[in-house]
Protein backbone atom coordinates (compact mmCIF):
# COMPACT_ATOMS: atom_id res chain seq x y z
CA UNK A 1 0.00 0.00 0.00
CA UNK A 2 1.49 3.49 -0.99
CA UNK A 3 0.44 6.03 1.58
CA UNK A 4 2.11 9.27 1.57
CA UNK A 5 3.28 9.31 5.66
CA UNK A 6 4.33 5.85 4.68
CA UNK A 7 2.19 3.97 7.20
CA UNK A 8 -1.49 3.44 8.32
CA UNK A 9 -1.50 7.05 9.49
CA UNK A 10 -4.12 7.94 6.35
CA UNK A 11 -7.73 5.76 5.88
CA UNK A 12 -7.39 6.49 2.20
CA UNK A 13 -7.51 9.42 -0.31
CA UNK A 14 -10.88 10.85 -0.50
CA UNK A 15 -11.77 10.38 -4.39
CA UNK A 16 -15.24 11.00 -6.71
CA UNK A 17 -16.81 8.22 -8.52
CA UNK A 18 -17.92 8.90 -11.70
CA UNK A 19 -18.47 7.29 -15.17
CA UNK A 20 -15.22 7.10 -17.45
CA UNK A 21 -17.57 9.24 -20.64
CA UNK A 22 -17.04 12.21 -17.89
CA UNK A 23 -14.04 11.91 -16.09
CA UNK A 24 -12.13 14.09 -18.26
CA UNK A 25 -14.71 17.24 -17.34
CA UNK A 26 -14.75 16.38 -14.14
CA UNK A 27 -10.93 16.21 -13.82
CA UNK A 28 -10.78 19.66 -15.88
CA UNK A 29 -13.55 21.55 -13.03
CA UNK A 30 -12.04 20.23 -10.14
CA UNK A 31 -8.19 20.74 -10.93
CA UNK A 32 -9.56 24.25 -12.34
CA UNK A 33 -11.44 24.83 -9.00
CA UNK A 34 -8.34 23.53 -6.98
CA UNK A 35 -10.26 20.54 -5.70
CA UNK A 36 -8.38 17.94 -7.48
CA UNK A 37 -5.47 16.40 -5.47
CA UNK A 38 -2.69 16.37 -7.84
CA UNK A 39 -0.35 14.35 -5.25
CA UNK A 40 -2.28 10.77 -6.81
CA UNK A 41 -3.08 9.26 -9.85
CA UNK A 42 -6.61 8.91 -11.19
CA UNK A 43 -8.28 5.18 -10.66
CA UNK A 44 -9.75 3.37 -12.91
CA UNK A 45 -12.38 0.64 -12.07
CA UNK A 46 -14.47 -0.90 -14.85
CA UNK A 47 -16.23 1.80 -16.81
CA UNK A 48 -15.75 3.81 -13.88
CA UNK A 49 -13.18 6.30 -12.60
CA UNK A 50 -12.16 7.54 -9.28
CA UNK A 51 -10.71 11.38 -8.72
CA UNK A 52 -8.65 11.95 -6.20
CA UNK A 53 -9.85 15.30 -4.29
CA UNK A 54 -8.39 17.89 -1.34
CA UNK A 55 -11.94 16.49 1.13
CA UNK A 56 -11.55 19.72 2.74
CA UNK A 57 -12.65 21.34 -0.51
CA UNK A 58 -15.45 19.06 -1.54
CA UNK A 59 -19.12 20.15 -0.67
CA UNK A 60 -22.33 19.64 -1.72
CA UNK A 61 -22.79 22.78 -3.92
CA UNK A 62 -19.17 21.07 -5.39
CA UNK A 63 -21.68 18.15 -5.67
CA UNK A 64 -24.82 20.13 -7.69
CA UNK A 65 -22.16 21.60 -10.17
CA UNK A 66 -21.18 19.01 -10.92
CA UNK A 67 -24.11 16.79 -11.34
CA UNK A 68 -26.20 19.65 -12.54
CA UNK A 69 -24.06 22.31 -14.56
CA UNK A 70 -20.34 20.85 -15.54
CA UNK A 71 -21.67 17.09 -16.40
CA UNK A 72 -25.59 16.69 -16.77
CA UNK A 73 -26.57 12.95 -16.90
CA UNK A 74 -23.00 11.86 -14.60
CA UNK A 75 -22.66 10.12 -10.86
CA UNK A 76 -20.85 11.49 -8.40
CA UNK A 77 -20.28 9.58 -5.63
CA UNK A 78 -17.70 9.76 -2.41
CA UNK A 79 -15.09 7.04 -1.88
CA UNK A 80 -11.87 6.69 -0.46
CA UNK A 81 -8.81 4.99 -2.61
CA UNK A 82 -7.36 2.35 -0.15
CA UNK A 83 -4.37 1.94 -2.17
CA UNK A 84 -3.72 5.30 -4.06
CA UNK A 85 -0.80 5.99 -6.38
CA UNK A 86 1.21 8.73 -6.35
CA UNK A 87 0.94 11.06 -9.47
CA UNK A 88 4.66 12.18 -10.77
CA UNK A 89 3.84 15.34 -8.95
CA UNK A 90 2.95 13.47 -5.65
CA UNK A 91 6.37 11.74 -5.84
CA UNK A 92 8.38 15.07 -5.53
CA UNK A 93 7.74 15.74 -1.50
CA UNK A 94 7.94 19.23 -0.19
CA UNK A 95 10.62 19.49 2.55
CA UNK A 96 7.74 19.54 5.69
CA UNK A 97 5.76 16.65 3.84
CA UNK A 98 9.09 14.66 4.03
CA UNK A 99 9.77 15.35 7.35
CA UNK A 100 6.14 14.27 8.40
CA UNK A 101 6.20 10.98 6.82
CA UNK A 102 10.04 10.16 8.20
CA UNK A 103 8.81 11.36 11.93
CA UNK A 104 5.17 9.35 10.76
CA UNK A 105 7.04 6.32 10.44
CA UNK A 106 9.38 6.40 13.33
CA UNK A 107 6.90 6.89 15.67
CA UNK A 108 5.33 3.75 13.82
CA UNK A 109 8.17 1.41 14.34
CA UNK A 110 7.98 2.28 18.07
CA UNK A 111 4.20 1.54 17.87
CA UNK A 112 2.83 5.13 18.53
CA UNK A 113 -0.18 6.32 16.73
CA UNK A 114 0.30 9.66 14.91
CA UNK A 115 -2.19 11.94 16.15
CA UNK A 116 -3.61 15.80 15.01
CA UNK A 117 -1.83 17.17 18.41
CA UNK A 118 1.01 15.61 16.71
CA UNK A 119 0.78 16.89 13.23
CA UNK A 120 0.45 20.46 14.60
CA UNK A 121 3.56 19.83 16.64
CA UNK A 122 5.43 19.64 13.60
CA UNK A 123 6.94 22.68 12.05
CA UNK A 124 5.81 24.15 9.15
CA UNK A 125 8.68 26.55 8.41
CA UNK A 126 12.53 27.30 9.53
CA UNK A 127 15.70 29.03 8.95
CA UNK A 128 18.42 27.00 6.64
CA UNK A 129 21.77 28.29 7.01
CA UNK A 130 23.77 26.00 4.78
CA UNK A 131 23.71 22.61 6.97
CA UNK A 132 22.46 23.87 10.04
CA UNK A 133 18.48 24.31 10.21
CA UNK A 134 17.09 26.67 13.02
CA UNK A 135 13.24 25.72 13.72
CA UNK A 136 10.77 28.68 15.70
CA UNK A 137 10.23 27.78 18.97
CA UNK A 138 6.31 26.75 18.92
CA UNK A 139 7.31 23.28 17.61
CA UNK A 140 8.56 19.68 19.40
CA UNK A 141 7.18 20.56 22.48
CA UNK A 142 5.34 17.32 23.15
CA UNK A 143 6.98 15.12 25.39
CA UNK A 144 7.20 11.99 22.92
CA UNK A 145 10.18 13.66 21.23
CA UNK A 146 12.31 13.98 24.27
CA UNK A 147 12.23 10.32 24.74
CA UNK A 148 13.23 9.82 21.27
CA UNK A 149 16.30 11.76 22.04
CA UNK A 150 19.12 11.70 19.53
CA UNK A 151 17.33 8.84 17.18
CA UNK A 152 14.50 11.88 16.88
CA UNK A 153 17.20 14.40 15.35
CA UNK A 154 19.07 12.10 13.25
CA UNK A 155 15.95 11.74 11.44
CA UNK A 156 14.74 15.21 11.12
CA UNK A 157 18.15 16.17 9.61
CA UNK A 158 18.26 13.14 7.47
CA UNK A 159 15.15 13.74 6.19
CA UNK A 160 15.45 17.46 5.32
CA UNK A 161 19.69 16.81 4.16
CA UNK A 162 21.22 19.04 7.18
CA UNK A 163 23.88 17.62 10.05
CA UNK A 164 22.97 20.29 12.47
CA UNK A 165 19.80 21.25 13.63
CA UNK A 166 18.85 24.17 16.53
CA UNK A 167 15.80 25.76 18.13
CA UNK A 168 15.00 29.32 18.32
CA UNK A 169 13.82 30.74 21.73
CA UNK A 170 13.01 34.21 22.21
CA UNK A 171 15.17 36.95 21.87
CA UNK A 172 16.83 37.61 25.23
CA UNK A 173 16.73 41.39 26.72
CA UNK A 174 19.90 41.26 28.23
CA UNK A 175 21.90 44.25 27.33
CA UNK A 176 24.00 42.04 24.62
CA UNK A 177 20.96 41.09 22.13
CA UNK A 178 21.81 37.13 23.09
CA UNK A 179 19.85 34.55 20.81
CA UNK A 180 18.49 31.91 22.88
CA UNK A 181 18.97 29.19 20.51
CA UNK A 182 19.65 25.60 21.35
CA UNK A 183 21.61 23.26 19.56
CA UNK A 184 19.89 20.19 18.89
CA UNK A 185 22.11 17.96 16.63
CA UNK A 186 25.55 19.13 16.02
CA UNK A 187 28.76 20.27 18.11
CA UNK A 188 28.91 23.87 16.99
CA UNK A 189 26.48 26.54 15.86
CA UNK A 190 28.96 28.79 13.35
CA UNK A 191 27.68 29.55 10.04
CA UNK A 192 28.12 31.56 7.43
CA UNK A 193 26.56 34.39 5.24
CA UNK A 194 27.50 35.84 1.92
CA UNK A 195 25.91 39.56 1.75
CA UNK A 196 26.48 41.84 -0.99
CA UNK A 197 29.56 40.17 -1.29
CA UNK A 198 30.57 40.40 2.15
CA UNK A 199 31.11 37.15 3.76
CA UNK A 200 30.01 37.34 7.68
CA UNK A 201 30.39 34.39 9.82
CA UNK A 202 29.20 33.83 13.61
CA UNK A 203 27.56 31.15 16.01
CA UNK A 204 23.77 31.60 16.10
CA UNK A 205 23.55 30.01 19.50
CA UNK A 206 25.54 33.36 20.70
CA UNK A 207 24.93 36.01 18.16
CA UNK A 208 22.27 36.95 16.55
CA UNK A 209 21.71 37.47 12.93
CA UNK A 210 19.91 40.37 12.01
CA UNK A 211 18.25 39.73 8.80
CA UNK A 212 16.29 42.77 8.93
CA UNK A 213 18.46 45.70 8.49
CA UNK A 214 19.90 44.28 4.69
CA UNK A 215 18.20 48.03 3.15
CA UNK A 216 20.27 49.81 5.54
CA UNK A 217 23.89 47.61 5.42
CA UNK A 218 23.22 48.37 1.60
CA UNK A 219 22.53 52.04 1.50
CA UNK A 220 26.25 52.22 4.57
CA UNK A 221 27.83 50.14 1.13
CA UNK A 222 26.87 52.85 -1.34
CA UNK A 223 28.30 55.84 1.16
CA UNK A 224 31.21 57.34 -0.23
CA UNK A 225 33.56 57.04 2.86
CA UNK A 226 37.30 57.39 1.31
CA UNK A 227 39.51 59.33 4.00
CA UNK A 228 37.04 58.85 6.24
CA UNK A 229 37.76 57.46 9.99
CA UNK A 230 34.23 55.58 11.24
CA UNK A 231 32.97 54.70 14.84
CA UNK A 232 31.10 52.01 14.84
CA UNK A 233 29.74 52.54 18.59
CA UNK A 234 27.50 49.13 18.64
CA UNK A 235 29.70 46.55 15.81
CA UNK A 236 27.97 43.50 16.57
CA UNK A 237 29.62 40.75 14.48
CA UNK A 238 30.40 43.52 11.83
CA UNK A 239 27.16 44.31 10.10
CA UNK A 240 27.78 47.98 9.56
CA UNK A 241 31.39 47.67 9.91
CA UNK A 242 32.34 45.65 7.20
CA UNK A 243 30.17 47.42 4.59
CA UNK A 244 31.84 50.70 5.67
CA UNK A 245 35.31 48.95 5.01
CA UNK A 246 34.87 47.00 1.60
CA UNK A 247 32.33 49.01 -0.20
CA UNK A 248 32.26 52.37 1.38
CA UNK A 249 35.93 52.49 1.32
CA UNK A 250 36.28 54.38 4.51
CA UNK A 251 39.83 54.62 5.15
CA UNK A 252 40.21 52.72 9.22
CA UNK A 253 36.90 51.86 11.54
CA UNK A 254 36.91 51.95 15.24
CA UNK A 255 34.62 48.87 16.21
CA UNK A 256 33.35 48.67 19.68
CA UNK A 257 31.27 45.83 21.20
CA UNK A 258 30.76 44.47 24.52
CA UNK A 259 29.92 40.77 23.89
CA UNK A 260 32.74 38.83 23.65
CA UNK A 261 31.45 36.20 21.16
CA UNK A 262 30.75 39.06 18.61
CA UNK A 263 34.41 40.30 19.07
CA UNK A 264 35.25 36.74 18.22
CA UNK A 265 32.98 36.40 14.98
CA UNK A 266 33.90 40.49 14.44
CA UNK A 267 37.61 39.22 14.49
CA UNK A 268 36.96 36.39 11.90
CA UNK A 269 34.77 38.24 10.02
CA UNK A 270 37.27 41.63 9.25
CA UNK A 271 40.08 38.27 8.68
CA UNK A 272 37.88 36.07 6.05
CA UNK A 273 36.90 39.72 4.34
CA UNK A 274 40.98 40.92 4.16
CA UNK A 275 40.78 43.84 6.29
CA UNK A 276 41.39 43.48 9.79
CA UNK A 277 44.21 45.79 9.17
CA UNK A 278 41.93 48.61 8.67
CA UNK A 279 39.48 48.27 11.71
CA UNK A 280 40.64 48.57 15.39
CA UNK A 281 38.38 46.74 17.97
CA UNK A 282 37.36 48.40 21.22
CA UNK A 283 36.33 45.53 23.52
CA UNK A 284 34.23 46.41 26.55
CA UNK A 285 31.51 49.34 27.57
CA UNK A 286 31.37 51.91 24.37
CA UNK A 287 30.62 54.62 27.45
CA UNK A 288 34.32 53.85 28.44
CA UNK A 289 35.88 54.58 25.44
CA UNK A 290 38.86 56.62 25.68
CA UNK A 291 38.68 57.72 21.86
CA UNK A 292 38.49 61.55 20.76
CA UNK A 293 38.42 63.97 18.19
CA UNK A 294 39.13 61.20 15.54
CA UNK A 295 35.56 60.48 13.32
CA UNK A 296 34.23 61.78 10.49
CA UNK A 297 31.25 59.42 10.71
CA UNK A 298 29.92 57.59 13.85
CA UNK A 299 27.08 54.45 13.39
CA UNK A 300 24.75 54.43 16.68
CA UNK A 301 22.99 50.90 15.66
CA UNK A 302 21.31 49.45 18.23
CA UNK A 303 17.38 49.55 18.66
CA UNK A 304 15.13 50.25 20.98
CA UNK A 305 17.21 53.29 21.41
CA UNK A 306 21.02 54.56 21.31
CA UNK A 307 21.12 57.38 23.09
CA UNK A 308 23.34 56.22 25.51
CA UNK A 309 25.74 56.45 22.86
CA UNK A 310 24.98 60.30 21.78
CA UNK A 311 27.48 61.63 24.25
CA UNK A 312 30.21 58.67 23.38
CA UNK A 313 29.54 59.95 19.32
CA UNK A 314 29.85 63.50 20.28
CA UNK A 315 33.18 62.86 22.07
CA UNK A 316 34.74 60.71 18.70
CA UNK A 317 33.67 63.34 16.60
CA UNK A 318 36.42 65.75 14.94
CA UNK A 319 36.33 68.94 17.13
CA UNK A 320 37.61 71.32 14.02
CA UNK A 321 35.47 69.51 10.93
CA UNK A 322 32.69 67.21 12.79
CA UNK A 323 31.23 65.05 10.83
CA UNK A 324 27.45 62.76 10.66
CA UNK A 325 25.76 60.56 12.78
CA UNK A 326 23.66 57.66 11.83
CA UNK A 327 21.71 57.32 14.19
CA UNK A 328 19.12 54.48 15.01
CA UNK A 329 16.08 54.73 17.44
CA UNK A 330 12.90 52.67 17.21
CA UNK A 331 10.10 55.38 17.31
CA UNK A 332 6.87 54.98 18.44
CA UNK A 333 4.55 55.90 15.73
CA UNK A 334 0.54 55.39 17.18
CA UNK A 335 -0.80 59.03 16.36
CA UNK A 336 -1.76 61.73 19.02
CA UNK A 337 -5.64 63.19 18.95
CA UNK A 338 -4.16 65.44 15.97
CA UNK A 339 -1.87 63.27 14.07
CA UNK A 340 -4.95 60.60 14.06
CA UNK A 341 -6.91 62.70 11.97
CA UNK A 342 -3.85 62.60 9.27
CA UNK A 343 -3.37 59.07 9.97
CA UNK A 344 -6.95 58.35 8.95
CA UNK A 345 -6.33 60.47 6.09
CA UNK A 346 -2.94 59.45 5.00
CA UNK A 347 -1.01 56.85 7.31
CA UNK A 348 2.25 57.21 5.55
CA UNK A 349 2.46 60.87 5.65
CA UNK A 350 1.58 60.64 9.47
CA UNK A 351 4.30 58.46 10.63
CA UNK A 352 6.67 60.93 8.55
CA UNK A 353 5.53 63.23 10.92
CA UNK A 354 6.02 61.11 13.59
CA UNK A 355 9.64 60.60 12.23
CA UNK A 356 10.36 63.78 12.31
CA UNK A 357 9.28 65.28 15.27
CA UNK A 358 11.76 62.54 17.04
CA UNK A 359 14.39 63.79 14.67
CA UNK A 360 14.19 67.45 15.35
CA UNK A 361 14.26 66.73 19.19
CA UNK A 362 17.24 64.35 18.77
CA UNK A 363 19.02 67.14 16.26
CA UNK A 364 18.80 69.75 19.60
CA UNK A 365 19.49 67.02 21.95
CA UNK A 366 22.86 66.06 20.10
CA UNK A 367 23.77 69.88 18.93
CA UNK A 368 23.49 70.51 23.16
CA UNK A 369 25.63 67.52 23.75
CA UNK A 370 28.43 68.66 20.86
CA UNK A 371 28.47 72.35 22.63
CA UNK A 372 28.73 70.94 25.89
CA UNK A 373 31.54 68.23 25.20
CA UNK A 374 33.79 70.41 22.66
CA UNK A 375 33.26 74.29 23.87
CA UNK A 376 32.60 75.89 21.04
CA UNK A 377 29.29 76.23 19.13
CA UNK A 378 27.70 73.56 16.58
CA UNK A 379 24.92 73.48 14.06
CA UNK A 380 23.11 69.93 13.46
CA UNK A 381 20.57 69.50 10.36
CA UNK A 382 18.69 66.74 9.63
CA UNK A 383 19.81 65.15 6.39
CA UNK A 384 17.70 61.80 5.62
CA UNK A 385 15.49 59.59 7.84
CA UNK A 386 14.89 56.59 6.55
CA UNK A 387 12.79 53.61 7.53
CA UNK A 388 14.96 50.39 8.24
CA UNK A 389 12.17 47.86 9.00
CA UNK A 390 8.78 47.90 10.63
CA UNK A 391 9.71 46.91 14.01
CA UNK A 392 6.27 45.96 15.67
CA UNK A 393 2.73 47.41 14.59
CA UNK A 394 2.87 51.09 15.44
CA UNK A 395 6.91 50.72 15.99
CA UNK A 396 9.04 51.42 12.84
CA UNK A 397 13.20 51.24 13.18
CA UNK A 398 14.02 54.12 11.49
CA UNK A 399 17.86 55.87 10.74
CA UNK A 400 18.54 59.70 11.03
CA UNK A 401 21.61 61.12 9.51
CA UNK A 402 22.47 63.93 11.27
CA UNK A 403 25.21 66.70 10.02
CA UNK A 404 27.00 68.13 12.96
CA UNK A 405 29.40 71.04 11.80
CA UNK A 406 31.63 72.96 14.29
CA UNK A 407 30.24 76.87 13.77
CA UNK A 408 33.38 79.06 12.92
C1 LIG B 1 21.61 45.04 17.62
S1 LIG B 1 23.30 44.69 17.66
C2 LIG B 1 23.71 45.60 16.31
C3 LIG B 1 24.69 44.95 15.52
C4 LIG B 1 24.75 45.54 14.14
N1 LIG B 1 24.84 46.98 14.22
C5 LIG B 1 23.53 45.06 13.35
O1 LIG B 1 22.61 45.80 13.08
O2 LIG B 1 23.51 43.89 12.99
C6 LIG B 1 23.89 45.75 18.93
C7 LIG B 1 25.23 45.34 19.42
O3 LIG B 1 25.68 46.34 20.32
C8 LIG B 1 26.30 45.73 21.42
N2 LIG B 1 26.22 46.70 22.54
C9 LIG B 1 25.11 47.15 23.17
N3 LIG B 1 25.44 48.08 24.09
C10 LIG B 1 26.78 48.21 24.04
C11 LIG B 1 27.71 49.03 24.73
N4 LIG B 1 27.31 49.88 25.68
N5 LIG B 1 29.01 48.94 24.43
C12 LIG B 1 29.43 48.09 23.46
N6 LIG B 1 28.60 47.28 22.75
C13 LIG B 1 27.30 47.35 23.04
C14 LIG B 1 25.54 44.44 21.62
O4 LIG B 1 26.32 43.47 22.24
C15 LIG B 1 25.19 44.06 20.20
O5 LIG B 1 26.12 43.17 19.64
Amino acid sequence: MIMESGGDCLPGVPALLTESAFSQTYREYLEKSGILDGRYRLLKLGDMVALPVHEEKFNVTVQENLLEIVAPGSSCKKMFITSPVLSKRGRVHPPAQKLRMELCSLLESYGVTWTPDLERDLPHSWQRHGDLIVFSEDCFGSPIWKQLGNELWSSVAGSLGVKRLAKQGRVLNDGVRSPNVTLLLGDNGWVEHVDNGIRYTFDLTKSMFSAGNIVEKQRVATLRCSKEIVVDLYAGIGYFTLPFLVHAGAEFVHACEWNPYAVTALHRNLEINKVSHKCQIHEGDNRQLLLRDVADRVNLGLIPTSEAGYIVACRVLKKNTGGILHIHHNVDCYPSKHEGDIAAQDPERSRRMIWRKWAESTKTKICMLLQEVHNIPWQTSIVRIEKVKSYAPHVDHVVLDLDCRPLP
